[in-house]
């Protein structure tokens, strides 16, 4: 249970989105109460209706390496896009922001983002990275080790607890007016929040900046049902396999009878709530018992248990989002092959 542990990000389990309901929760807590609960969560989110697991399992290092595989599929632009967007307007980004001392990002990857970011300037920064992952955080740490005017610290805790340790120690150290603080939320990781999380998330992160501190976010922007379709079912499999691994987890790590072969990927586009929504399904009437939360579940031929949403945003809808969390947009970069938006935003005065 280790990766599950590290990953559990959110308690609710209405949506397998990270979805809080009223507030983001997230568990910092020792290993075996954490342990306790992501069982609990398997279980829970199980006997739904429709069946659901939380998203964030299907980051295990498994799930994450294919996560990086799928950055790097021709169907999947999101990465590259915000890369080229980072390189072509890093200029205009610092020009921004005349006071900059530090960068915190939440949910640095491999790292490689914020490097083209950082490279645009030779402004002595401190960069703070917030992860659950210990492995990811080396990786970016790495990445960023021989930039010369960049300190890394690393933080290994949940997105709200980072942004309160980061916060405090700004008041601390400096108890100045002028917030020389940078967030970054890149990624379009904002996506995998249904909009009651992620509209707490952005209230988080305007809580954590004072005066001046601003926040730069990756956002996916709605496309042809076409494009979204193959960038979450590619023709070589690589997301099919992103999502069955969480079936493949469970069994590994709670002693699930999930049978593989059963199951397939499936990716809806759902217009309304302008998100895709990935499924495994079961291709046959099965009975899967998970030995470490003693749970029998029933599955019909054909039904569908969501593991994953996707949300796309518009650019307007985007800035209204970040307003009513309380940031003023400063500047908007779209690209416009890969429909995906770049936004810098600064937390209004208090
Ligand atoms: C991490 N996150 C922004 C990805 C996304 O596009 O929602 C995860 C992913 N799921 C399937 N493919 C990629």
């Amino acid at each position: 249970m280790r990766e599950m542990i590290r990953l559990r990000q959110v308690g609710s389990l209405r949506d397998p989105t990270n979805s809080a309901g009223s507030s983001v929760r997230f568990a910092d807590r020792a290993g075996g109460q954490a342990a306790h609960d992501c069982a609990e969560d398997v279980r829970c989110s199980l006997q739904l209706t429709p069946r659901q697991l939380p998203s964030q399992y299907l980051y295990d290092a498994l799930g994450s390496a294919l996560f990086d595989a799928i950055c790097e599929l021709p169907w999947y632009r999101i990465t590259r896009a915000e890369t080229r967007r980072l390189a072509a307007h890093r200029d205009e980004i610092f020009a921004h922001l005349p006071g900059l001392t530090r960068i915190v990002e939440l949910g640095p990857g491999d790292g490689r983002k914020l490097r083209t970011l950082v490279e645009g300037t030779s402004t002595p920064l401190t960069a703070h990275l917030i992860d659950l992952s210990a492995a990811a955080l080396a990786r970016a740490a790495h990445t960023l080790s021989d930039v010369p005017h960049v300190t890394v610290v690393s933080h290994q805790t949940s997105f709200e607890d980072g942004l309160q340790t980061v916060s405090d120690r700004r008041s601390s150290l400096s108890g100045e007016a002028h917030d020389g603080s940078l967030i970054a939320f890149l990624g379009s990781n904002i996506g995998n929040f249904d909009p009651p999380a992620s509209a707490a998330l952005l209230g988080r992160i305007t809580a954590s900046l004072g005066r001046g501190g601003s926040l730069l976010i990756g956002a996916d922007l709605v496309k042809p049902e076409r494009d979204l379709r193959l960038a979450y079912d590619d023709p070589l499999g690589v997301s099919a396999a992103f999502n069955l691994n969480v079936l493949l987890r469970i069994n590994t790590e709670l002693g699930g009878s999930f049978d593989l072969p059963s199951f397939r990927h499936r990716v809806v586009w759902n217009p309304r709530c302008s998100r895709m929504e990935m499924y495994v399904v079961s291709t046959k009437a099965q009975r899967v018992r998970i030995e470490a939360i003693d749970l029998d579940i029933d599955l019909g031929e054909g039904e569908a248990i969501w593991t994953e949403s996707s949300y796309k945003y518009t650019a307007e809808g985007l800035r209204q989002q970040l307003a009513g969390a309380g940031f003023d947009s400063v500047a908007q970069w779209i690209d416009p092959d890969a429909a995906f938006a770049l936004t810098l935003a600064r937390a209004r005065e208090r």
